[in-house]
């Protein structure tokens, strides 16, 4: 009897175990073996490839998942976004906190030399970056009335990729899941993180692991990152006290959304001072290109900036000039169409962007079929930033669904690159404070190295408002050694 039953288990163990082997493992034709312009062993798995999110209209999301460099059946599984609307991830990946920095080739259109990235996010989590929404970076869809979107759409259609990207990768089930993004994934990571919480109540199947999120410099409420601009201006030393003064008596407090001649009149005067700066960060250079005049005159366009080489720590910087979803000064994003880059300044180049390394890499045929994307009559060409969308911001102010996450448990870090004027500090700040929850962890400076290097207030529910000294729109681009620091922390669940 008792050799029966040891005999039974072990069969039930190698059939536990012939499951695991053969079920449990990430999709082999996903696998990414080479990357051209990188000689040497990649420091972990990396796997591409699509996942239809609509079967009857062939929507299908590219994404390029690296997994953690330490422990992967262990470290946090974080979704990357990138904002726009109409950026792709990529940027996330080739110019913030990917495995790699880029060393642009010294002939033109040669391929970029890939060196590893000492500070990359993948060095304490695995990374899915992911080309949302439909028509952004390599994601695509046979129906082109996909390509009229929004916030709902978009969160929408990410949850049923992060079911089926689980589904394929179930290995990473049971570790913990964050989703994080930039910009204007200020509106993408609240608005998916609550379809991913309603899954999780409603006991939708895979149960995602979810533990939190992270928001860095992103757009959040019409009203308040709309006040946020003059207070930063004045308080950065950009604009005299007097100006100041004037403007909070004639604008009453509200500079997004001028009701008087008198307002408007000071507000100009404002935009005067500071049309000349790098609205991504205002320590940096600025380019004055031909296209400066008519971007402030029309009022619509974006002041055109760029960053010099060599100017953070990051070895191998390449980018030129800076990008995001930028709208003119004082105006935040508000409800309804929000223009896309190439849209708001009237031609397929983005004038603030020079993204020659992503665009020579990503579309060079042999990276592209390294990297699994789809066939060039398919995807024609990748972009930074494409006009191929039509987007609407339908899901109003982000207050309401941050505090619906963290009432619920939900971890969030708000961090905020502090010299930075396109979603400037004093917006994360005040939304975060206006939420109401308890002070747990006064503001005090934050330390990497020895050295200040932000400052941080803490709330009840574990919601965390962070700065980041000197940093600009896309923290890990200007201080990857601290954005790692503080990612690190915060993905452990220890003070920052
Ligand atoms: C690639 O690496 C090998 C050894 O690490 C080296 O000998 C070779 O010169 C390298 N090739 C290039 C193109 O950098
Ligand atoms: C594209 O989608 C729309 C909306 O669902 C549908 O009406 C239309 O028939 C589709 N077009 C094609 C070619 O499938
Ligand atoms: C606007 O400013 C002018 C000059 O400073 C002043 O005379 C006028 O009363 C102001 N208008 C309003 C509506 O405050
Ligand atoms: C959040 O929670 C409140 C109260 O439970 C509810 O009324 C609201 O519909 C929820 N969702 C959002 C997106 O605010
Ligand atoms: C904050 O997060 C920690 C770690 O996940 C958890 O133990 C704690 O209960 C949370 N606190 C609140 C108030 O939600």
């Amino acid at each position: 009897m008792k050799k029966t039953g040891s005999s039974v288990c072990l069969l039930l163990l190698l059939h536990i175990y012939l499951s695991i082997v053969v079920t449990n493992s990430a999709p082999e034709s996903a696998i990414v073996t080479q990357i051209p312009g990188f000689n040497g062993t990649i420091p972990s798995k990396h796997y591409a490839g699509y996942v239809t999110v609509d079967e009857s209209h062939g929507r299908n999301l590219y994404y390029y998942f690296v997994e953690s460099e330490s422990k992967p059946s262990q470290d946090p599984v974080v979704l990357w976004l990138n904002g726009g609307p109409g950026c792709s991830s990529f940027d996330g990946f080739i110019y913030e906190h990917g495995p790699f920095n880029f060393e642009a080739a010294k002939s033109k259109g040669g391929l970029p030399t890939l060196h590893l990235n000492p500070y990359s996010w993948t060095k304490v989590s695995s990374i899915i970056y992911l080309d949302s929404p439909a028509g952004v970076g390599f994601s695509y869809s046979k129906n082109e009335t996909d390509y009229v979107t929004g916030d709902i759409k978009t969160a929408s259609d990410s949850h049923v990729f992060l079911l089926k990207w689980f589904e394929l990768y179930p290995e990473f089930l049971s570790n913990p899941f964050f989703i994080a993004g930039e910009s204007y994934a200020g509106v993408y990571v609240p608005t998916l993180a609550y379809e991913v919480m309603k899954g999780i109540d409603a006991d939708v199947k895979p149960k995602l692991n979810f533990k939190g999120y992270i928001v860095g410099n992103g757009v959040t409420d019409e009203l308040i990152d709309g006040n946020a601009l003059v207070p930063f201006v004045h308080g950065m030393g950009l604009i005299p006290d007097e100006l100041f003064e004037e403007a909070n008596r004639e604008c009453n407090g509200n500079f997004y959304n001028s009701l008087s001649d008198n307002c408007t009149d000071r507000l100009t005067k404002i935009d005067e001072d500071i049309a000349g700066l790098n609205i991504y960060n205002i320590l940096e250079p600025c380019y004055h290109g031909t296209e400066a005049d008519k971007i402030i005159t029309t009022y619509v366009k974006l002041p055109s900036s760029f960053r010099k080489l060599g100017e953070t720590e990051k070895p191998h910087l390449v980018r030129k000039r800076m990008f995001g979803r930028a709208w003119p000064l004082r105006a935040p994003v508000r409800d309804g169409i929000v223009p896309t880059w190439p849209q708001l300044t009237s031609s397929n180049n983005v004038p603030c962007v020079d993204g020659t390394v992503a665009d020579v890499w990503l579309n060079n045929e042999e990276v592209r079929k390294a990297i699994h994307t789809a066939e060039k009559s398919v995807v024609s060409s990748w972009d930074l930033c494409t006009d191929k969308i039509s987007f609407d911001h339908d899901a109003g102010s982000m207050i309401k669904y941050h505090k619906n996450l963290t009432s619920k448990g939900y971890r969030a870090l708000i961090f905020s690159g502090d010299h930075d004027m396109c979603v400037p500090f004093t917006g994360s700040q005040a939304w975060t404070r206006s939420i109401g929850y308890k002070i747990v962890d006064e503001w005090r400076p934050w330390l990497s190295n020895g050295q200040v290097v932000g400052f941080t207030q803490g709330y009840d529910n574990n919601l965390t408002f962070l700065t980041i000294k000197g940093a600009g729109h896309t923290v890990p681009e200007y201080k990857p050694q601290e954005a790692l620091e503080f990612y690190k922390r915060f993905l452990a669940g220890l003070p920052i």
